[in-house]
């Protein structure tokens, strides 16, 4: 029986006694590391060996990763005898120790030769990868002696992308596969089915690619303001990927050790498919393909059709043919359930199998789906939603909304793969949205990222089993380009790969900190586009009404560098103050900060404007209230940002904001000022108008006029809008102003008919 060992190696002739600085620098941190004095140099007689012909592909992947980082091109060559003689050493352990288990390696640098080994071709890659950052984090060709022991924490370390949003080229899902590996990451959750398009050539049902396809082209607007009645038009957006081109990517990623999981989605999100097929769904209505956002997703699979049943079927029997993946993702989130509530077919089909009501329908349905796809050998993931109305009997659970789904899989024996909105949606802002490229919402920063635990604390060791590891999801609803996909990736992914590879005790923010100037250095020299955002400084203000200052701290969670700010209005530079503490801020100034290294700005410079006018501090009175998630504080002095979150922004629902300010005593006024922001893809719009009145006793009031919002709620950006009343020259006590509510969310929009928001965040009074 052939030995369960592999071995690989390169070796080279003579050391040279020159030891030059060594810097271990690897994301995910490797389970152990020794440091052995000396170090190998790659030289002209340097060979990569391998042991097994199966190998021989391995070593070729070997040679081109290290010609790319050391720049170093030797010959590969096959062991002929166990026994080598002359230059070289050979070092069987075996069977590679038990510990390596199935994606582990060791590594032994000598000053005579480089040992890999592992039990399998899966660990060999991440001894590559290590290899890899070894190089890039020293000169050029030399690598410190040590030994190193690694194996990953968790079998499941996922990255999902959603190609249904925003179509991805086959290009970029190559690219996307090289850089999981880099990162050890072993599963690629292609989420391939939408309402916004069908991605997947299917040969039996050619109108799914033929129409599902392609939708209007609305890019230019925003996602939740593209109107769901398509207007006839020439351009269309779109793509999708043939069967072969998929059949080349699923072999790339297995080269690399990653598995890629198909995301078919059903019974909802499938509006797409029903663009093709309208017979599957309950009504039969054909409502084309969505450009954008549509909400509640009431257009779906019939489950009472047996025929959409048999389509299913089919597809999956494709499918499985081109992944062979032994998990097969079903979907199965955010389903509304009222047409099954009205359809004779699916009332029928509860009645015949006594389904108490539409939970426990879709409960059968996906029940129906995994039976097919367990006699065909494969499992079945869906999203937590799965577990509504009964869990399928062998089915892994996708928690998303938070952990309950995955602890509720795992105390009924369920696997369950951990993708909590918390901390693992990568398409969520992760530094400051005034200077982010425009996203879905949400604020996950790199340390957010990092602070994640798979197995949540309130399952027995013996639950915590079930945890097959977590996964980042990258939704692309606003992110239209791969560029924007890698900015929202990395280097949130080097996070979770530590998250998820590393062994738990090892985690350390700083340490990890330290390895990311390297890694850096590795994007960059691979050219990944990502972000610098966990360089951005936040600057935090208390306002301190007695002393009329605001309080000012600046944070950052920075691995490294230092802050530089000014109070000046101008950007920050290295000679600007450094940042050691709070400082109070007793006249109007915009603050500006930056994070710098070795001379250089890290990320973007950050800026707040603050006013310490005469309503700073003065006491305000709402007449109808606020809501309680979104109460910033309209009399601090600071303006609200474009992200509606940023805790300075006062929301109101439905209703008009109607707020009395009171001044103290009787106060010169000159202008009163207040702000506004829309975005539309929140349900945030700009009131109507903005009405001005001032009285000297509260009673009786004076009209100053009213301003009218003057932009369009379909503009595709966030965006503020001052409502100013100049030129006054009077002598009051009390301001009221009235933000009028448009009500409700416009017609066309993703939310029409639905309370709309308003949003303030300071009232300036001169
Ligand atoms: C999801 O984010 N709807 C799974
Ligand atoms: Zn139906």
């Amino acid at each position: 029986m052939k030995k369960n060992c592999l071995l690989f190696f390169f070796t080279f002739t003579v050391s040279i006694a020159v030891f030059s600085q060594t810097v271990i620098s690897i994301i995910p941190q490797p389970v152990k590391i020794e440091m052995k004095s000396g170090e190998f140099r790659f030289g002209p007689e340097t060979k990569i060996m391998y042991m097994d012909e199966s190998l021989m592909q391995l070593a070729q992947y070997a040679r081109q990763q290290w010609k790319f980082w050391s720049g170093w091109d030797g010959e590969i060559q096959q062991i002929k005898h166990e026994k080598l003689e002359g230059n070289f050493v050979l070092q069987i352990i075996q069977p590679a120790e038990k510990e390596l288990s199935t994606e582990g390696y060791g590594i032994e640098i000598t000053s005579q030769n480089v040992f890999l080994r592992s039990n399998t071709q899966a660990g060999l890659i991440y001894a590559i990868q290590t290899l890899n950052q070894l190089m890039s984090a020293n000169p050029s060709q030399v690598l410190p002696a040590c030994i190193i022991i690694d194996y990953p924490r968790f079998r499941y370390r996922g990255l999902h992308l959603d190609v249904a949003r925003h179509f991805m080229p086959a290009d970029f899902i190559y690219r996307l596969l090289d850089e999981m590996v880099f990162h050890k990451m072993n599963v690629f959750h292609w989420h391939l089915v939408d309402d916004q398009g069908w991605r997947l050539e299917i040969e039996k049902y050619p109108k799914l690619t033929s129409i599902g396809a392609w939708r209007p082209d609305m890019e230019d607007l925003d996602w939740n303001a593209r109107p769901l009645q398509c207007q006839p038009t020439q351009e269309m957006y779109g793509g999708f990927y043939t069967q072969d081109e998929v059949r080349k990517i699923v072999k790339y990623a297995a080269d690399r050790n990653i598995t890629i999981i198909p995301e078919i989605e059903m019974p909802a999100h499938v509006m797409s498919a029903l663009a093709a097929y309208p017979q599957f769904s309950c009504s039969g209505k054909n409502l084309g393909v969505p450009s954008g956002s549509v909400w509640p997703i009431t257009h779906i699979y019939c489950a009472g059709n047996d025929s959409a049943f048999i389509f299913l079927r089919d597809v999956l029997t494709e499918v499985m043919e081109m992944f062979p993946s032994i998990y097969i993702h079903i979907g199965g989130d955010e389903a509304d359930k009222s047409e099954w509530n009205k359809c004779p077919k699916c009332q029928q089909r509860m009645q015949t199998e006594n389904l108490k009501n539409v939970d426990e329908l879709q409960s059968y349905f996906v029940q129906c789906i995994e039976k097919f796809l367990n006699a065909n050998g494969r499992i079945m993931i869906g999203w937590d939603e799965i577990l509504e109305g009964g869990l399928a009997p062998n089915v892994v659970v996708m928690s998303w909304r938070g952990e309950e789904g995955g602890i509720a899989a795992a105390r009924l024996k369920h696997n369950a793969i951990m993708t909590p909105a918390s901390h693992c949606y990568f398409d969520y802002y992760q530094g400051d949205p005034a200077v982010e490229p425009l996203s879905i919402g949400g604020y996950i920063p790199l340390k957010r990222v990092y602070s994640y635990e798979p197995v949540p604390q309130e399952l027995s060791l013996e639950e915590s089993h079930y945890i097959l590891g977590a996964q980042a999801n990258t939704w692309t609803e606003y992110i239209r380009t791969p560029q924007h996909a890698e900015y929202m990736i990395f280097p949130r992914l080097a996070a979770l790969a530590e998250v998820v590879w590393s062994p738990n005790n090892l985690r350390n923010w700083e340490d990890f900190s330290r390895r990311l100037e390297n890694q850096f250095k590795c994007y960059d020299k691979l050219g990944i586009y990502y972000a610098r955002s966990a360089f951005q400084a936040r600057i935090i203000s208390q306002p301190d009404s007695v002393r009329r200052c605001v309080e000012i701290s600046i944070e950052t969670e920075a691995p490294y560098g230092e802050i530089h700010y000014t109070t000046n209005g101008k950007d920050p530079t290295d000679s600007s103050p450094v940042y050691t503490g709070p400082f109070a801020l007793c006249e109007s100034a915009t603050v500006k900060a930056g994070v710098f290294h070795g001379g250089k700005c890290m990320g973007a410079i950050i800026a707040k404007k603050f006013s310490l006018h005469k309503a700073f501090g003065a006491k305000m009175t709402f007449q109808i209230p606020s809501a309680s998630r979104y109460n910033g504080n309209l009399g601090d002095g600071v303006w609200g940002s474009t992200n509606y979150r940023d805790g300075n922004w006062k929301g109101f629902l439905g209703d008009d904001a109607i707020i009395i300010i009171d001044l103290g005593k009787p106060t010169k006024i000159r202008s009163i000022k207040v702000d506004a922001l829309q975005a539309s893809g929140s349900w945030i719009f700009f009131p109507e108008k903005a009405i001005c009145e001032l009285s000297k006793d509260g009673k009786e009031w004076k009209s100053v006029g009213e301003k009218m919002n003057e932009h369009s709620w379909q503009e595709p950006v966030p965006a503020i809008q001052l409502f100013g009343f100049e030129n006054l020259r009077e002598n009051v006590r009390f301001v009221r102003l009235k933000m009028k509510n448009r009500g409700t969310c416009p017609l066309g929009h993703a939310g029409e008919g639905q309370p709309a928001w308003i949003f303030i965040s300071e009232v300036e009074i001169l």
